[in-house]
């Protein structure tokens, strides 16, 4: 089973930042996981909420600002740690950290609440870095996913689905995968059975599951034969996964 860091070792470090992706990238896990939205000025950048509010000490909305003004802004926690390697990264800056190193990097187009046009430029800069091998791209919002394939279908996709929209049955959401023709089901755990997980395996869909933090729940992932984990707690994971 592989483990990917949830935005980053987020549990010790600010989330989506090149720290906590430093932090990662010591660790014997598989892949990273990051955020993406587009600034004002349209640079990719690694963040998570649409507003920054929560993990920076700033108001206002990501594409209300442009790359220098947001990283103007200091993260709001792990005040200890050195501030400049917690600014709002761009994607740029974490492709260029992580393009030697043998990791996976999932993109999550955060594209659900504001469509930001970004697919052309996300791939550009994949290329721009070799990384194509190295990434999969993600998103809630499908129809951004099949922008993404209509430009190039031969990446990794993964298809994200949340516990709270009507997904409710593990055949609905096979079936709507398969559908979207995507490499992977991103899936949240409490939604995931061990039906699911075996009629995804079936037709050659693979399953990753976010966010997994607690020892039960990442136990009962192994137990499920899940392919992959999204988790703040990436050490923690490598305990457990060694228990065995
Ligand atoms: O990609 C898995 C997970 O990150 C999706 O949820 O809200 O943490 O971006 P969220
Ligand atoms: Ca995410």
């Amino acid at each position: 089973m592989e483990i990917f860091a949830h935005r980053g070792a987020s549990s010790d470090y600010p989330e989506n930042t090149i720290l906590a992706f430093k932090k990662a990238l010591t660790l014997p896990i598989n892949g990273i996981e990051l955020d993406v939205h587009k600034s004002k000025d349209g640079e990719l950048v690694v963040i998570h909420d649409e507003d920054i509010q929560r993990t920076f000490k700033g108001r206002g909305m990501v594409e209300d600002y442009s790359l220098l003004e947001l990283q103007s802004f200091n993260c709001r926690k792990f005040e200890f740690v050195n501030n400049e390697l917690c600014k709002v990264p761009t994607l740029e800056d974490v492709l260029i950290l992580i393009k030697d190193k043998n990791i996976t990097l999932n993109i999550e187009a955060k594209t659900d609440q504001i469509h930001y046009d970004l697919e052309n430029d996300v791939l550009e800069l994949v290329e721009k870095y070799n990384m194509k091998n190295n990434v999969l791209i993600s998103s809630f919002n499908h129809k951004c996913l099949n922008i993404f394939k209509s430009i190039d279908s031969s990446y990794k996709y993964g298809a994200l689905y949340e516990a709270e929209k009507d997904f409710a049955s593990e055949n609905n959401v096979v079936e709507h995968a398969k559908k979207l023709g995507v490499y992977s089901i991103n899936i949240s755990k409490e939604l995931v059975t061990k039906e699911m997980v075996d009629l995804a395996h079936s037709n050659n869909l693979k399953v990753y599951v976010y966010t997994v933090n607690a020892p039960i729940i990442m136990r009962k992932m192994i137990e499920f034969d899940v392919d992959a984990v999204f988790t703040d707690y990436p050490e923690l994971m490598l305990e457990v996964l060694s228990e065995k």
